[in-house]
């Protein structure tokens, strides 16, 4: 029998609603939430994500590479373990609900199973993701990779906008990632990974549905251009003879649109650019900007990119300024597995919600994960499909449903193989 949201589940919309503003107070100043990794707000948000799970009757710990793991133990010892999770990091003046969604949820469900006494043939393991954004140090699903065994050391070396190397900012957040390498787990170890997400677009609202079951997450492809022309006087170059680098970039932004507007599922951003030196009389000599780049069809990223890559040569060759692209991240889509996904639909199903599949355009760990075992995902309605924006909204009725959801479909879990 299904409790309704008015009876043992009542409390549960405004829990995790409760939680997710807690976790949303941890972060750098300016509007809705920074939290970067291995910063002081991810410790912070990392020690009441740990506070949560012990009080769900998980252990937990953080690893050493910043995710917080907590693990609800089987009926047996040594069992496998189903692991759930997203990511505890955020966009610059992103939302509450982005990642915190998917950590938070699973979180209050396990409560909810250890107060009343449930155990199961699988351990469940809640992973709060270090950084999925890559925001801090431009590369992405650190966390995910650890865990996957993709982890690229090389990233270790890179630096943030302050010149810190990453290996020196995971030393002061408090971790040694020199453990790094061993975070990576056998596949015999894991039945699955299944994410809980805002949906970050306008499709479930539109059809009126809280719910949707994630049939693949598209690739994507970031990179890092920098055009060098030539710095000189503003009042004294005539046009004609100026290699001006920031006019290149702006005809270069305006090429991306232009391509990543010509077929089906594409997406073009150029997310952040700079002009140096940066002076309101001085022809900026060099422009830096990022380049991102997606679609459901991988075929068709690579020829996009490819093609962008091709056009921006042109006007910079065109225009007598240099151009250096550095690809910083690669990421084929990701298919979802099928027998989760037909799990995730019947426990959609069960709770009295109609079913929906539905394909995501944004990045998530599972793409990671995915190397290491199947992935599955639920997607929750999010007001206006906006995302990556302090506006960032979800209703308490729908958290309850997303819960209500995850609890029915841990309970009846099937894993894909016999333990
Ligand atoms: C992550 O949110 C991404 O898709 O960029
Ligand atoms: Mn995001
Ligand atoms: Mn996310």
């Amino acid at each position: 029998m299904l409790e309704t949201a008015s009876g043992l589940y009542a409390n549960l919309g405004p829990d995790i609603m409760r939680r997710l503003d807690a976790l949303a107070l941890f972060s750098e100043d300016g509007d809705g939430v920074t939290r970067r990794f291995a910063t002081r707000e991810h410790r912070q948000a990392a020690e009441m994500i740990q506070s949560w799970m012990r009080d769900a009757g998980m252990t937990a710990h953080m690893d050493a590479v910043g995710n917080v793991i907590g693990r609800y133990e089987a009926t047996t010892i040594n069992a496998p373990a189903l692991l759930i999770g997203s990511h505890q990091d955020t966009v610059r003046e992103g939302g509450k609900y982005d990642g915190a969604m998917g950590i938070v949820t699973p979180i209050t469900c396990i409560g909810i199973l250890n107060n009343a006494g449930e155990r199961f043939p699988f351990a469940i393991e809640v992973i709060a993701f270090c950084d999925e954004e890559g925001v801090r140090f431009n590369s992405t699903l650190l966390g995910s990779r650890a865990i996957a065994g993709s982890f690229d050391k090389a990233v270790l070396t890179t630096t943030d906008s302050d010149g810190k190397p990453m290996a020196e900012a995971l030393r002061k957040f408090g971790v040694d990632p020199d453990g790094i390498a061993s975070l990576a787990r056998p596949a015999a170890g894991i039945l699955g990974f299944v994410e809980l997400h805002i949906e970050q677009g306008p499709v479930l609202e539109e059809e009126n549905l809280a719910l949707g079951v994630v049939t693949a997450i598209a690739g994507g492809t970031r990179m890092s251009a920098k055009i060098t022309g030539f710095a000189g006087h503003a009042g004294t170059v005539p046009m004609a003879r100026r290699n001006d680098a920031l006019t290149a970039a702006a005809e270069a932004i305006l090429a991306i649109e232009r391509y990543c507007s010509s077929a089906p599922g594409l997406v073009g951003t150029v997310g952040r650019i700079s002009a140096a030196p940066g002076a309101v009389n001085v022809i900026p000599g060099e422009a830096v900007f990022t380049i991102d780049i997606r679609a459901g069809d991988d075929a068709v990223r690579r020829q996009a990119v490819a093609a962008v890559r091709a056009e921006i040569e042109t006007i910079c060759a065109r225009r007598g300024v240099r151009l250096a692209v550095d690809v910083f991240h690669e990421s084929d889509g990701c298919q979802c597995a099928p027998w989760l996904m037909d799990q995730l639909e019947a426990a959609v199903i069960a709770i009295g919600q109609p079913p929906k599949r539905l394909m995501s355009g944004a990045g998530h760990d599972g793409m990671a994960m995915a190397r290491v075992t199947d992935v599955g995902m639920l997607f929750v309605r999010c007001k206006g499909g906006i995302s990556h924006h302090p506006a960032e909204s979800i209703t308490a009725g729908d958290a309850a449903l997303s819960a209500q959801t995850l609890l029915q479909f841990i309970r009846k879990f099937e894993p894909k193989n016999e333990i």
